[in-house]
């Protein structure tokens, strides 16, 4: 087996194969010292043969988290947690088996040869990885201005040391210096050989050919391994015309809205806590970094994203945001917030004394004071609602309607009905309302959000995929069961083709409102990476055919697939969207749709559970596929790459039945 051409490595929840040489993997796996690895998070200290510290896998005060250099494993003797270099990453890193293979062939300088791209694909992540190149690069010259120039130990590291920053804070963030100079930055990275046009797709320089950045601190982003994809730059001296923060444009290594600043440096003390504090500042995320609390990321500045919801999601179920004194009032009544609840994440907000951020604030009492604070102060983000409403317009039953019409929107967008209904209970009581009026109103509101995604007009589809005079050459009422390829045959794939149903029926109506994601999006981002895998080459089209005029902004109803000018995939779309079909398919199956609202109601999570069913049947087949294999393999001569793959498989397995569990209670 091991000498065959052909070998794979499962993604964790990707499903991607992506060939890496099993020899490589082999050179990685042996390579790996366990006891470097964990010393990046914790602190180890010898006790005999063994490495000894506290467990970052549970809360613990004595250490029984113990490293086995000889072993090359570890074992917590509280918590059970074992493992090596490669568990040890996917639990805390939260990466998957190939990205742990990839950041330890990158730290022990293991080159990895990876195959089967396109073309395409190659010269993307060539480019990307040129530019975060560039970035690595542009941060060392900036730390070494700081901290090696005259210019920016004067100015740039006394204006840290001024606020507060100690060296290892300053370390821990690569913070840097960007001297005053109009080209200092510009000729030293051209002298390097780097291209300009490079330089300025990343905004280093300026369309004018200038440094971008001049007399600033500098303030690098993260991406969430340790890669350096942006940069923000804050003006030394106050009351000067121009903008405080200058930060990098968005590029095809930085995103601002899927980006927090801080979280690569937090997301440990994020999913340890099981919580993560939401600031605006750079300087707030530093100040409470330095001070022992850790699990702080900002929002910098602007209002916060799903996608960076959906990052924050990863680590943790719960969210304090921390607001300053003089903005609490505005903010807390902004939209922003009830992304955390459609993610099912609790939220406490924390609002500061007057005048204060958190940067300043924590200056002022200390640690221990402030943390007391947050606990302490931590109010619920819908009771805090409720109860402003109640005490603003008591007397004002208008606007108090009106106000109570938002607080009803927020709660409608709760996912877990157990929370919502006692939120419904508490806020009645505050607001000296009836229980049954408020779900009333929510009732309503979730029926009109159904209504208003589901009437979403597609975008105008150009001729080219939808010849407007294509007609439907058979009867929709005539038994066309045999027309459709693989229909009835055995393998058949059900899954799969409940997901081309999905997409059919429902690819056009709104997954989430807020990034103005269409369920078709959402499940051609999910199934991306197993193209490779999809079984029936119709669907494949169909998914490739999505794929297509998604990058096109084009959003195609049923009606477009009804009117495809290919016949078979019109036969197909037919049959799909006669629901009667479908069910009595899929209860002979013994696979009955676990909805018991009508479908058209539930139809996000009918999306969700299609795709955990698809993708957990292509875990199980790739189960089996490799349990063959080792059927064929002695015991003793069992290889290891594919063990630890099989291992990884196993685990997503779980994971996956897990989550459909929970989305079909
Ligand atoms: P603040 O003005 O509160 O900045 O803006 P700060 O980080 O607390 O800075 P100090 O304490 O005055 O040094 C909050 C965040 O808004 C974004 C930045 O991310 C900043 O950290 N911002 C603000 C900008 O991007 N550009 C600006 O011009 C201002
Ligand atoms: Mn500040």
């Amino acid at each position: 087996m091991r000498n065959s051409d052909k070998e794979y490595i499962f993604a964790g929840h990707k499903l991607l194969f992506r060939v890496i040489k099993p020899h490589i993997v082999d050179q990685i796996i042996s390579t790996a010292r366990v006891e470097d690895i964990i010393d990046d998070y914790v602190n180890l200290n010898r006790r005999g043969t063994n490495l000894v510290g506290l467990c970052p896998f549970h809360d613990e005060k004595t250490p029984s988290f113990s490293v086995s250099p000889a072993k090359n494993i570890y074992k917590c003797f509280g918590c059970g947690k074992a493992g090596d270099s490669i568990t040890f990453l996917m639990e805390h890193e939260h990466f998957t088996f190939p990205e742990a293979l990839r950041h330890l062939a990158q730290r022990y300088n293991i080159e990895i040869e990876e195959e089967e791209r396109s073309d395409e694909q190659k010269e993307l992540q060539q480019k990307k990885d040129s530019l975060l190149l560039i970035n690595e690069m542009a941060a060392k010259y900036f730390t070494s201005q700081l901290k090696e120039t005259e210019e920016g130990q004067t100015i740039g590291l006394s204006y840290f040391k001024h606020r507060g920053l100690l060296s290892h804070t300053i370390d821990t963030f690569g913070l840097g210096y960007s001297a005053q100079s109009y080209d200092a930055f510009k000729a030293y990275a051209l002298n390097l050989g780097y291209k300009e046009k490079l330089l300025q797709q990343l905004g280093l320089i300026s369309a004018s050919g200038n440094d971008f950045f001049r007399e600033r601190v500098i303030f690098p982003f993260h991406n969430l391994s340790g890669k350096v994809i942006g940069f923000g730059g804050r003006i030394l001296k106050d009351n000067v015309k121009a903008p405080k923060y200058l930060n990098s444009p968005e590029s095809e290594i930085y995103n601002k809205r899927k980006t927090l600043y801080g979280l690569y440096q937090a997301k440990g003390a994020i999913r340890q806590s099981d919580s993560c504090i939401l600031v605006e500042g750079y300087t707030d995320v530093l100040s409470l970094y330095q001070n022992d609390i850790k699990n702080v990321v900002a929002s910098s500045g602007t209002s916060l994203t799903p996608q960076q919801v959906g990052l924050i999601k990863r680590f943790a179920g719960n969210v304090i945001v921390l607001y300053d004194g003089d903005t609490a009032g505005q903010k807390a009544a902004q939209r922003g917030l009830n992304i955390f609840l459609e993610y099912d994440i609790n939220v406490k907000i924390v609002i500061l004394p007057e005048g204060h951020d958190p940067d300043s604030y924590i200056q002022m009492i200390g640690a221990q004071d402030f943390k007391n604070f947050i606990t302490n102060e931590g109010r619920d983000f819908i009771i805090l609602l409720a109860q402003d409403i109640e005490q603003l317009y008591s007397d004002n039953p208008i606007e108090k309607s009106v106000q109570i019409k938002e607080l009803v929107n927020s709660l409608s967008l709760m996912q877990d009905q157990i929370k919502r209904q006692l939120y419904v209970k508490q806020c009645a009581q505050i607001l000296h309302v009836e229980e049954s009026s408020l779900f009333q109103e929510i009732n309503k509101m979730i029926r009109t959000r159904i209504k208003k995604a589901s009437y979403k007009r597609p975008k105008q589809v150009p001729t080219e995929y939808n010849p407007p005079e294509a007609n439907i050459d058979f009867d929709p009422n005539a038994d066309h069961s045999q027309r459709i390829r693989g229909m009835g045959s055995d393998n058949l794939d059900y899954q799969e083709r409940d997901v081309v149903r999905v997409l059919i029926s429902d690819g056009d109506k709104i997954h989430n409102e807020e990034a103005q994601e269409s369920i078709g999006l959402f499940i051609i981002d999910n199934l991306k990476d197993i193209m490779e895998m999809i079984s029936d080459p119709l669907h494949k089209q169909i998914f490739e055919e999505y794929h297509t005029l998604l990058n096109n902004d084009i959003v195609p109803d049923r009606q477009y697939w009804l009117r495809h000018s290919n016949q078979d995939i019109r036969a197909l779309a037919l049959s799909l969207l006669s629901d009667k079909y479908t069910y009595a398919k899929w209860s002979e199956k013994g696979l009955e749709l676990q909805t018991q609202k009508p479908i058209e109601e539930n139809y996000i999570k009918d999306s969700h559970q299609a795709l955990l069913r698809y993708k957990l049947k292509k875990v199980k087949e790739r189960v089996q596929e490799l349990q063959r294999l080792f059927d064929q393999q002695e015991d003793d001569k069992r290889d290891i790459v594919l063990l630890t793959a099989f291992q990884a498989l196993i685990q997503e397995r779980q994971t996956l039945a897990n989550k459909l569990k929970m989305t079909v209670m």
